[in-house]
């Protein structure tokens, strides 16, 4: 063996124990310059044929280019094996921080709606629904509102494009909940205590603090003797549950076609005081006029009873001090979040 072919040897197994012997790509790319890079020692070898006698060249050669073939698979096969294991590194890192899911929470109306459920639930109230596509007779009729009346022009109430009902007249979109109170006073006697939570649609044009739909809670209570003192002491107990023990609660006098007689209530809350208002105008309510118990078939010298109703956007915006009734629509995770 000449000494050429004892160099090649050498460098094959000398550089497939190098290269077995790497730890990381770096490594592995001095490893390749040093046995076959231009300075490599094969390269070498393959300058140094031209030397060589004859008969040696192709022996030699052949030998080199076995060498440089074995050479080069063995780096391209630890290449392969070192990404591997840099990406799987990667992929189970245990000293990375967890992925954070984001909480989600219930929107602010749904608070409202739960809380006030809850409360009145305690006081032995249960909850009602009615359909948002109402009738003419449910919303106004029977609620004691006359034909002339403003709000069922039809620049304040949508309509709906149905045939009428024979008996109930045009279809609407609710403008208020309470049509609930006439529905469930429609399949039950008395004593009837309510609280119906929903959606109410009115021809506004969006803007701070008109939307086209909105939310109200209503609320019924009829049975034999019910009386404003009745009214006056659940209204107030029930805000002072829902927002704050020192809210005051205040009766205006007012009219509504469906009570008898009729009042606004005013609020003032620690947190509205704070913010320099004194009494903010929430909700209207009164005892059931007899002419709406005639409608439902209740005798109305027989029963007496109170009802209320108010908006929630409403509500919200003036306890928490939000500037657009938009927001409650808009879903941005920002304005959510703060509830
Ligand atoms: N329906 C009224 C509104 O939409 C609110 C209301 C007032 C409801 C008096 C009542 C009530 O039940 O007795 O503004």
């Amino acid at each position: 063996m000449n000494e050429l072919e004892a160099k090649l040897h050498e460098a094959r197994s000398e550089g497939l124990a190098a290269i077995a012997a790497c730890g990381d790509l770096a490594q592995l790319a001095q490893v390749k310059a040093r046995y076959l890079g231009r300075q490599g020692s094969v390269s070498l070898v393959l300058e140094q044929l031209g030397q060589l006698p004859k008969e040696q060249k192709p022996v030699i050669g052949r030998l080199a280019n076995e060498v440089k073939r074995a050479l080069e698979e063995a780096v391209a096969a630890k290449r392969a094996e070192l990404e591997t294991a840099a990406t799987q590194a990667v992929a189970v890192d245990p000293t990375l921080p967890g992925r954070r899911h984001r909480l989600g929470r219930l929107h602010p109306l749904t608070q409202i709606f739960d809380e006030t459920v809850r409360i009145f639930r305690r006081m032995g109230f249960a909850v009602e629904d009615g359909p948002e596509i109402e009738t003419e007779w449910h919303c106004f009729d029977a609620l004691n509102t006359p034909a002339n009346h403003p709000a069922r022009d039809i620049q304040d109430t949508l309509y709906v494009d149905l045939p009428p009902h024979p008996q109930h007249g045009r279809y609407l979109l609710r403008t208020h909940t309470s049509p609930v109170q006439i529905r469930t006073m429609l399949k039950q006697r008395p004593p009837v205590r309510i609280v119906a939570p929903g959606r109410v649609f009115r021809r506004d044009n969006p803007d701070a603090t008109h939307s086209p739909m909105f939310h109200q809670i209503e609320g019924l209570y009829v049975d034999r003797n019910v009386t404003v003192a009745d009214l006056k002491g659940t209204v107030e107990f029930f805000f002072k549950q829902l927002l704050d023990p020192a809210t005051k609660v205040r009766f205006r006098p007012h009219f509504f076609p469906y009570t008898e007689p009729s009042f606004e209530i005013d609020l003032s809350t620690p947190r509205l005081r704070a913010a320099g208002k004194e009494w903010i105008e929430i909700a209207g309510c009164g005892m059931v006029d007899p002419n709406v118990f005639s409608a439902v078939g209740y005798p109305p010298d027989e029963y007496t009873g109170w009802a209320f109703g108010f908006g929630i956007e409403r509500l919200a915006m003036v306890q928490y001090g939000i500037p657009d009734i938009r927001l409650f629509t808009e879903n941005d995770v920002r304005f959510l979040e703060q509830f």
